[in-house]
């Protein structure tokens, strides 16, 4: 009863008072969101996009998604979303009901929605169907284009109030995106030693993050380039009624405890010991669930031993976490770059599909680049 009460107030947060969209006849928006990789990874939710452990993330900063919003208001209001999507400049039909769907949860927050025709235009920097998920950094970016909008739209809103609400709309889009506005380590749901964590949104891990985690680099193996096996929503749907789901969220739980520790205190030891022991939980919940997968194909299991012969051979700070699918990202610190780059490039690119990988590492969240009227 009090969960609930507490619920509708804070949406009631980002309901705006009034809209007038007069002012705001036609424009564009031009928004680039990163990707973000899991440390401690979000697997289970309820509805609505509410996760069933809280999680971090680091964002990344050459995977991103630039998208453009056209808008132009309509002459007769009609009760319908009225958008056509466009992917590398192509139509995309088959992303609409996905959109669809997001502007159904988020129109009680953007009340003009269905005063204006869009076209959206969204582009990825990483190759498409890379195995990456464009999930998180595209409705990032869309929601991005939708709260400068609102911006446009209203007399005075703060970056920190467009900072969260941006956060919330992409968090109803797919959970992971809201840890792709702002920040370069991010929260994402109620934790006790987090202060302001929140399971609607993302924020900015509040600490000092120790210097061993500067210029972090995450090397993205690109082992299986295929459709996913598993969509988003399935898989964590096969947490309900998981025979290790209360175990599991109270690990994640307390691995965050320690990861907060690990990022204030640089211990990169343990960092890799969280790191690694996340990565193969997830896919250990997959394998144990019903129906159950194995995501991994036997380049990533190859890529994982030799991370592990390796680290061993030169105490190399080098550590791996996968997402759910068979690619592997190599994550590692900046002074240790140059040894690390070449034993990746002579022993783990031949394991990955037409040797293609990507260099990546932490970065800073979010860019306007655009708005016309
Ligand atoms: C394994 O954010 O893609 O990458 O909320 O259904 O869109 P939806 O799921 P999504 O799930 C990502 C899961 C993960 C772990 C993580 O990023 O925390």
């Amino acid at each position: 009863m009090y969960l609930c009460k507490k619920i509708i107030l804070f949406d009631k947060k980002f309901i705006p008072k009034k809209i007038n969209t007069s002012n705001l006849k036609k424009g564009s928006i031009t928004f680039k969101a990163p990707s973000n990789i899991a440390l401690v990874k979000y697997w289970g939710k309820e509805a609505i996009q509410v996760p069933k452990n809280p999680s971090i993330s680091f964002t990344l900063d050459a995977c991103f998604t630039i998208t453009t919003l056209t808008f132009e208001l309509k002459s007769t209001k009609s009760d319908t979303f009225d958008f056509d999507v466009f992917f590398e400049n192509k139509k995309e039909e088959s992303f609409k009901p996905k959109i669809t769907t997001f502007f159904n949860r988020i129109e009680q927050y953007l009340p003009f929605l269905k005063e204006y025709k869009f076209v959206i235009k969204t582009r990825n920097s990483f190759p498409h169907s890379s195995g990456i998920a464009s999930s998180a950094s595209g409705m990032a970016a869309l929601s991005l284009c939708l709260m400068q909008m609102e911006k446009e739209l209203s007399t005075n809103l703060s970056q920190v109030y467009f900072n969260k609400k941006a956060s919330f709309l992409a968090r109803l889009g797919s959970g992971s995106a809201c840890r792709s506005i702002n920040g370069k380590v991010v929260v994402w749901g109620k934790h006790v030693v987090i202060d302001s964590s929140s399971n609607y949104m993302g924020i900015e891990f509040p600490y000092p993050i120790h210097k061993n985690f500067k210029n972090y680099h995450d090397t993205i193996l690109l082992v299986d380039k295929g459709q996913k096996q598993v969509s988003s929503t399935v898989g964590h749907n096969l947490m309900n009624n998981h025979p290790f789901a209360e175990s599991r969220f109270k690990q994640a739980n307390e691995n965050l405890d320690k990861m907060s520790v690990i990022l204030q205190n640089g211990n990169l030891k343990q960092f890799i010991e969280l790191v690694e022991s996340e990565a193969l939980t997830l896919h250990a919940m997959m394998m144990t669930s019903t129906p159950y997968f194995i995501l991994m194909k036997s380049n990533t299991l190859k890529i994982i031993e030799k991370i592990w012969a390796f680290r061993k051979q030169t105490n190399a700070t080098i550590c791996f976490t996968l997402d759910a699918g068979a690619n592997v990202h190599v994550l590692y610190p900046e002074n240790e770059k140059e040894q690390i780059n070449n034993f990746i490039v002579n022993e783990l690119i031949e394991h990955c599909q037409n040797n293609q990988y990507i260099c990546d590492r932490i970065g800073s969240g979010a860019k306007l680049i655009a708005t016309q009227k």
